[in-house]
């Protein structure tokens, strides 16, 4: 089973994980959880992983680092070898939090299956940044399509 796990403070992020759920569904696969509500439990229950998360001050989101804070050592060598992948919503960079969760992947021995998918929104001012997000489609047709190929390794066992 594939667990996707997200924070969106502006829509953003839960935009691109609803369309990944989407893509896990068309596969028999799904289950989003926000980070808030997601323990260890959840990770040590699932095949494999989506984490789905905003940067905020080249970072990881709070919540989203909250919830890594929360479970790591609970299931630390617990969940080697189990596929994951990563999408970042930024305003014009992402990479910093997508570097974030590779670490603490590569901590718990996970295997990154796909290449971090990050979306920018280019919202620069105060405003932008505030303001509810819109994800092109081009964009959320990506997170459904990972969203699907993540479904798809681990339903035939290819991870
Ligand atoms: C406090 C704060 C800090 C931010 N810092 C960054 C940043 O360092 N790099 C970046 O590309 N975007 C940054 N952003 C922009 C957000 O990543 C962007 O608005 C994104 O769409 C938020 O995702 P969400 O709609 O799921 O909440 C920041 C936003 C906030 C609120």
């Amino acid at each position: 089973m594939l667990l996707i796990v997200y924070h969106s403070a502006t829509g953003g992020t839960r935009a691109m994980a609803e369309a990944a759920l989407h893509g896990a569904r068309a596969e028999g696969q799904d289950r989003l959880l926000h980070a808030a509500e997601a323990g260890p439990a959840d990770l040590e229950g699932a095949g494999g992983y989506l984490f789905a998360a905003p940067e905020n001050l080249a970072s990881l989101a709070g919540v989203m680092k909250d919830f890594f804070d929360r479970t790591y050592y609970p299931v630390l060598d617990r969940l080697q070898g189990r596929p994951y992948a990563a999408m970042v919503c930024a305003g014009s960079d992402g990479q910093g939090a997508a570097r974030q969760i590779a670490r603490i992947a590569t901590g718990w021995r996970l295997r990154e299956v796909a290449p971090p998918l990050i979306v920018c929104t280019r919202a620069q001012t105060p405003e932008a940044i505030l303001a509810p997000k819109t994800i092109p489609e081009p964009d959320l047709a990506r997170c459904r399509e990972l969203g699907a190929a993540l479904a798809a390794g681990l339903a035939l066992g290819i991870f």
